[in-house]
């Protein structure tokens, strides 16, 4: 039977990242898949994980099963720490995830069960991975006008007017903050006019919280979140644990599915419990139980909050460093939408064809519609990056 299989096409990113990989040059320069890294290109684990593990390893007892949907625990700590107290704990059903890419999946498997035809609305670009779930499993995508090309910044008026053409019963799918991939954010007015498009509409919105704590701060981050959670009868939330906390491989994620009042979420929760198990049963504990032990301790707390502010800033100033260089290369402000752009991600807006020769030419690799992980940058590379991008005239 398996001669019947058709290959299935690479994943851009991850295929840009095994080609880095493979690329024999010192010079090279790694811009591709969204982990961060320090200024020794090292991926960290962060001191409060290394502390948190340290503690699991002397107290932990018992590997047997869990929940489920995980540990309660996780997901109270996690419910804290995205909604805070925007909406009632008992409006809120969450399941832990293998992942944000887990929360994602079993909120398009979720949207499918309760609206077969639902229409899923994402932003044109989105994170390519969202259109190959929807689209392997055959939910119907709409992408909504999001990134302007020329100003780098989002076409809010293009945004709105497509948003206006859902109905109730489709699904908006909108980026917590630090868009990926273009970096390029809504401010809260512009938010706000989200939200009333969705009350208009009565189309339910769906929010991919990969990146809180790397735009302008935990709660900054996850404001917008709380603000539409509290605005609208329901919505999904699938947040992620790989960047803000550096355990990428652990798997750790929630999806959150809330309510207008608590009567729904007996359902909802029953709901969840049900896709995990159909698709994997448990979810993974290890990463969850770190998370959980580092939100809950004071003092995992400040640590972990210490480093992640030390993590976000070393990305601002990246942006302003190359956002600088470039203008003093190039002598105009093009490129200052570098430095107004939040999260891991920007969007350089030049053509395929450039990517590809910067990538032969000088080993710099970014995604292919010209996305750059800024933390994949440091000191000594953002002066490359810069001048690769000036001599060959983007
Ligand atoms: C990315 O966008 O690079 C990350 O979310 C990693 C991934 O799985 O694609």
């Amino acid at each position: 039977m398996f001669e019947k299989l058709m290959a299935q096409p690479a994943d851009k990113i991850l295929a840009l990242m095994q080609s880095y990989r493979e690329d024999p040059r010192n010079t090279k320069v790694d811009l591709g898949v969204g982990v961060y890294k320090d200024a020794t290109g090292l991926t960290p684990i962060m001191r409060a994980v290394k502390a948190a593990e340290h503690q699991l390893w002397e107290r932990q007892d018992s590997k047997v099963y869990t929940g489920l949907t995980g540990d309660p625990a996780f997901s109270d700590a996690m419910i804290a720490l995205v909604l805070d107290d925007a909406v009632p704990r008992g409006n809120v059903a969450a399941a832990a995830t293998p992942g944000g890419t887990g929360a994602v999946r079993q909120a398009f498997e979720m949207i499918q069960m309760a609206q077969p035809d639902a229409r899923v609305f994402v932003s044109d670009p989105t994170w390519p991975n969202h259109i190959s779930i929807l689209n392997y499993l055959g939910i119907e995508v709409v992408p909504y006008r999001y990134f302007d090309n020329e100003t780098r910044g989002v076409d809010f008026n293009g945004m709105i007017e497509d948003l206006k053409t859902a109905r109730k019963g489709d699904v908006v799918l909108l980026h917590g903050c630090c868009h990926n991939p273009t970096g390029a954010n809504l401010n809260s007015a512009e938010w706000d006019a989200v939200i009333a498009a969705l009350q208009e509409t009565g189309a339910t919105p769906m929010i991919d919280i990969a990146y809180q704590g790397f735009g302008d701060g935990l709660d900054e981050d996850a404001a917008a979140t709380r603000k539409l959670a509290a605005s609208v009868p329901e919505c999904l939330i699938a947040a992620s644990c790989s960047k803000n906390f550096g355990i990428y491989r652990e798997r750790t994620g929630l999806l959150m599915a809330v309510s207008a009042d608590s009567s729904a979420t007996a359902l909802n929760q029953g709901t969840l419990a049900f896709l995990n198990r159909q698709n994997f049963s448990f979810p993974p504990d290890h990463g969850a139980r770190l998370v959980t032990m580092i939100l809950t301790d004071a003092t995992l707390r400040a640590n972990w909050q210490a480093e992640l502010e030390d993590v976000r800033k070393s990305m601002l100033n990246l942006r302003s460093q190359l956002a600088s260089e470039l203008q003093r290369l190039s002598g105009s402000d093009r490129f200052g939408f570098l430095a107004q752009h939040r999260g891991m991600f920007s969007r350089l807006g030049t053509t395929p064809e450039m990517v590809e020769k910067l990538r032969a030419d000088h080993g710099i690799y970014m995604v292919g519609d010209s996305r750059m992980n800024i933390a994949g940058l440091n000191a000594q590379t953002v002066p490359i990056l810069a001048k690769a991008i000036v001599d060959a005239g983007i």
